[in-house]
């Protein structure tokens, strides 16, 4: 299509092959979703020309044939996509179309730049298996106004069973007006929300760029998220999440911008991505269990983290992580647990396998005396950790090779390692543990001996989840 340019001939033509392939492969391939959706797009875009007007009746009748009943393109709705007119009504109003729709589609077009302020894509009376497909590019507001108080996201999607968002498209939080602003961000009261909408300041809570609540069954495929204001993308409270094919792109130096954050979120599969961000690349938090990530590049960033878990004394309980096939790259930590002092709770059943990194930090990190910023003390209780397995980390780091720093009150246990081959700078530290038990499976490069044999002798009263 790009080879045509704007031949309306060469272009009718190709709509024409579209339709006759789109109505071969009907006959053919029932029930094969990809090949669909992939009819959709296309008839769309034409429509969009006015070269093949009556495309509409196609989607429609090859929807209707699969039980759908539409597919609702953001252009028909109002939106300009000239990346300066705001296009927030028009995509509100293309969803609360689609909602209505069993397995319907909201099309936001390649070609177009769509400014579109903060947004909620909402159910819970939404049809289920709702198609949001990305291929143009959306872009944040940078002016103060645009923005309310007390928002947790740019963009949401909430309550949905069955949501996929996918495409070539991108999602531009065009953060650096954010960045640039160094106020603290937590903990903001009302009273000084109010005061920065009114004084034309951005609004002190940083946000998520795109987040999915409370949904069960969310793909993300494909899509570009750049530039977020903080986190790219959040999953709270979601199951049956598979994520694929993702780019987050970010400045390493940008703060607090997590790639992918996962929080009360089960059945997590993050696959095939590149994150680059100036904080975690993934960070699994409180509530997460059965993930799997795998064939992940990160970098820049801070690594992959489970945690921080138990911050204020709070109850958090993460399990069943596999993270395998994964390279990081100028990162300042590989694969990293993190927990606060005097939280409750545990983490259990582990791997890290297969790790690649090159000029990581340090690679291999339990931190269960993690404090960031402020003033920390030591507690009576902590997060347990129990049933950790690294196989096959290496690669090169330039600080620590190994340092698990486990708790006085309530050590790690289950710890294995098992062909580690990491190779550091002349200046390198030696691999550090302290409360850390479990075993060599293998010898080690660096040799690793500060990890305890066994178990500790003491019973150990165990975080329950
Ligand atoms: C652990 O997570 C994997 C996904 O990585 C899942 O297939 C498996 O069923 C989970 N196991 C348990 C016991 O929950
Ligand atoms: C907390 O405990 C660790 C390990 O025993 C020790 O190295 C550290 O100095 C203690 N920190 C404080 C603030 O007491």
């Amino acid at each position: 299509m790009k080879m045509c340019g704007k031949n309306l001939k060469c272009l009718a033509t190709i709509a024409f092959i579209c339709v006759f392939v789109w109505s071969f492969s009907l006959e053919n391939c029932h029930g094969r979703e990809g090949r669909r959706w992939g009819a959709h797009r296309k008839t769309g875009g034409y429509r969009h020309h006015h070269v093949h007007v009556d495309s509409e009746d196609v989607v429609g009748a090859s929807l209707a044939s699969e039980g759908g009943s539409g597919s609702f393109n953001v252009l028909d709705f109002g939106a300009k996509g000239d990346g300066e007119e705001d296009d927030t009504k028009a995509f509100q109003a293309a969803w609360e179309s689609a909602c209505n729709a069993e397995g319907s589609m909201v099309e936001v077009p390649s070609g177009y730049e769509f400014l579109v302020g903060p947004i909620s894509f909402s159910g819970p009376n939404c049809q289920p298996n709702i198609v949001f497909q990305l291929d143009g590019k959306i872009i944040a507001p940078t002016s103060p106004s645009a923005w309310g108080s007390g928002l947790l996201q740019w963009i949401e999607f909430t309550k949905l069973k069955g949501i996929t968002v996918k495409g070539t498209g991108t999602i531009d939080g065009q953060g650096s007006v954010w960045w640039t602003d160094d106020s603290p961000t937590d903990d903001p009261t009302d009273e000084n929300l109010d005061k920065e909408s009114s004084s034309g300041r951005l609004p002190r809570t940083k946000l998520t760029a795109l987040r999915f609540y409370g949904s069960d069954g969310v793909t993300v495929t494909g899509i570009t998220i750049q530039n977020s204001q903080q986190a790219h993308l959040k999953f709270d409270s979601c199951t049956s999440v598979p994520v694929s094919s993702l780019t987050i792109s970010s400045p390493g130096d940008s703060p607090n911008t997590d790639g992918i954050h996962l929080q009360n979120s089960q059945n997590v599969i993050i696959s095939n991505s590149n994150l680059a961000c100036g904080d975690d690349c993934i960070s699994i938090q409180t509530g997460s269990s059965s993930i799997y990530i795998h064939d992940v590049n990160c970098g820049p960033g801070h690594g992959i983290s489970i945690g921080g878990l138990g911050r204020d004394q709070t109850k958090a309980c993460v399990s069943n992580v596999t993270v395998r096939d994964v390279k990081l790259q100028n990162t300042m930590n590989g694969v990293r647990i993190k927990t606060w002092q005097g939280g409750s709770g545990s983490v259990q059943g582990i791997l890290f396998s297969n790790i690649q990194v090159s000029d990581v930090g340090t690679p291999v990190m339990i931190d269960q005396y993690y404090c960031d910023g402020g003033r920390c003390h030591n507690g009576s209780s902590a997060v347990a950790i129990s049933g950790v397995n690294y196989v096959n980390i290496r690669g090169t780091y330039t600080s620590t090779p190994v340092h698990l720093a486990c708790s006085d009150s309530l050590p790690c246990t289950g710890v294995t390692l098992d062909t580690i081959q990491l190779e550091g700078s002349s200046r390198s530290n030696e691999p550090f543990c302290w409360k850390a038990y479990g075993e060599l499976k293998t010898s080690t490069v660096p040799p690793i001996d500060c990890l305890q044999s066994g178990n500790p002798s003491k019973a150990q009263a165990h975080g329950f989840c």
